[in-house]
């Protein structure tokens, strides 16, 4: 049988696995939505699930900006500014309650296989609140760097928070693997030169390398065939 041209192509050895957080190593993304329906419900409307995905990755100002376009609502920035302050408050009620027992399943095998094969490991979320998230669910121990929404200007799907990432390990994009729950994160990694992996369903993700639907569902070997 001939060999195809594709699998003469040395394969490039990953290093580093940048994780997006909420939705990939976290259940957040569901508190998220709780929040941002129960902002909207106090302007007298609501938005769906699949209106959901579009507010994943993106920032929170973003996000507001998104939900006031759907519910045909006008705020100023002041007000804007009072809005996203209220939604995080509330969000932030419910994350000072996550244990690690909220860990997504698969996620600390997962990076624990990882960090003992000797790969770095970076967190790259747009979320201001990481720390307190990876502080609750006792996950911070595992990762070499970590970038978040405090630390970018432009957020998913810019590749900003990625390569930041792979800058902070002196890595180049081409050695790094992004697991990601969002759209406009897959398409962050994509534009910072980096390898994909989609953690939800395939239809939404079909930018990915490869989309699986958890953690649980990966193995090193995996990562070595991308
Ligand atoms: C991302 C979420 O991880 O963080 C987005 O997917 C969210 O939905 C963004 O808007 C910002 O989060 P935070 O915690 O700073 O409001
Ligand atoms: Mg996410």
């Amino acid at each position: 049988m001939q060999e195809s041209i594709q699998s003469l192509v040395p394969k490039v050895q990953i290093k580093a696995c940048l994780f997006d957080l909420d939705g990939v190593l976290v259940d957040t993304a569901a508190y998220h939505y709780q929040a941002w329906r129960r902002l909207a419900q106090t302007m007298n409307f609501d938005f769906t699930e699949k209106q959901n995905e579009q507010l994943k990755g993106i920032s929170r100002m973003e996000s507001l900006n998104k939900i006031l376009t759907w519910g045909k609502v006008q705020k100023t920035e002041p007000e804007k500014e009072e809005l996203a302050a209220l939604k995080n408050t509330w969000y932030v009620e419910m994350i000072s309650k996550m244990t690690p027992a909220e860990v997504l399943p698969g996620a600390v095998e997962f990076l624990s296989a990882l960090h003992k094969n000797g790969y770095q490991l970076v967190l790259g979320s747009a979320s201001k609140n990481s720390g307190m998230i990876l502080d609750k669910t006792n996950l911070a121990h595992f990762f070499d760097a970590v970038v978040d929404g405090n630390m970018v200007t432009k957020s998913k799907p810019e590749p900003e928070v990625f390569l930041k990432g792979a800058a902070l390990l002196s890595l180049k994009p081409a050695v790094c693997v992004v697991f990601e729950d969002a759209a406009a994160g897959i398409e962050a990694a994509k534009r910072a030169g980096m390898k994909a992996v989609g953690i939800g369903k395939k239809e939404i993700l079909n930018k990915a390398d490869l989309v699986v639907s958890g953690l649980n569902k990966l193995t090193i070997k995996d990562l070595e065939n991308l």
